[in-house]
């Protein structure tokens, strides 16, 4: 018997990293898994792995570009069809890009994919997890939002006017907190909880697969000499998902599996309102 027996989990970018540890380790602990990939080969493979690292069978691939509105639409529909309840949604993709791009709905593509994509998702499977409770949000921030020193530019969420790698991931890791909490508390009374994290510094592929240009060098000599191995990275979430000391626990940040205070601007309560008004603007528009 498993802690996570008869549970199911969504855990979105599970084709690598930190998302496939935690994939691995829930499913070893009896969940039933459904990771995403957004390229099919690469979800095949990662799909082998798991299942055999875990010796589960229920583990499932569903592919997912969060850079494309229609995709979550597609994707949450089958998530939906597929099973009856979620009892863990790990909005845990992410990405940093060197250059400022655009996602197919023409949003600046770290905000979009690290923000507004895990935005719509969560929203599309609300009832679900509601449906579900006791049940968890667990949303892969990182202590990068730290230096989004002056908060989010709401004049300029989408990096129109001044673009520059670290900031714009920072304010997006800072975007994950303030969402975050600002879903715990609309969720308040209803049985699923809401926590945000910072894995540690991982050893993963971030920002070393070509996207993050001058700053490539920067991760790969920083992993090498400082970075703790995915399995490692992937304890906070693992604990998040499944610990009973968090049964009711909501609206934290945690680090090392504890507790953690978030910078000042993440725990701007106004902030966060004000940011959830805009996304949903702009994911309906
Ligand atoms: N590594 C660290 O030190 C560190 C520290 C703090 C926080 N974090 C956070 O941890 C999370 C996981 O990162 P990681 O270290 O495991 O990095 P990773 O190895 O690069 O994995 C990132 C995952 O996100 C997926 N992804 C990227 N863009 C996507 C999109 N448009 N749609 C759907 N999925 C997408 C990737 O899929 P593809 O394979 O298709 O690219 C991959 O599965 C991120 O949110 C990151 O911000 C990492």
């Amino acid at each position: 018997m498993g802690a996570m027996d008869g549970r199911t989990v969504v855990i979105t970018g599970g084709n690598a990293g930190i998302g496939k540890e935690t994939a691995v380790a829930l499913a070893r602990d009896g969940a039933r898994v459904i990771f995403t990939s957004r390229d099919a080969a690469r979800g095949a493979d990662a799909l082998a792995e798991i299942t055999g690292r875990s010796a589960s069978t229920a583990v499932e691939v569903m592919p997912l570009d969060l850079a494309s509105l229609a995709s979550i639409r597609t994707f949450a529909e089958r998530v939906l069809a597929a099973t009856d309840r979620i009892d863990v949604l790990v909005n845990n993709a992410g990405l940093l890009l060197q250059q400022r791009t655009e996602t197919e709905d023409g949003f600046e593509t770290t905000f979009g994919v690290n923000h507004l994509g895990h935005f719509l998702l969560t929203d599309l499977l609300r009832d679900r997890l509601v449906a579900s409770a006791p049940a968890r949000v667990v949303v892969v921030a990182s202590n990068a939002h730290t230096f989004a020193r002056t908060g989010l530019d709401f004049d300029d969420l989408q990096a129109t006017h001044r673009y520059s790698a670290f900031p714009v991931y920072a304010r997006s890791k800072l975007a994950n907190i303030l969402f975050t909490d600002e879903l715990a508390r609309r969720l308040a009374g209803t049985g699923v909880t809401a926590n945000s994290l910072h894995p540690g510094y991982v050893d993963s592929r971030f920002g070393r697969d070509g996207d993050s240009g001058r700053l490539d060098w920067f991760f790969g000599l920083g992993a090498r000499l400082f970075a703790i191995p995915p399995e490692a990275g992937a304890a906070t979430s693992v604990f998040a998902s499944r610990d009973a000391s968090l049964a009711d626990v909501t609206g934290a940040y945690l680090v090392k599996s504890r507790v953690h205070r978030a910078s000042a601007r993440a725990r701007d309560a106004d902030a966060a309102a004000r940011l959830w008004e805009i996304s949903e603007r702009l994911v309906s528009a």
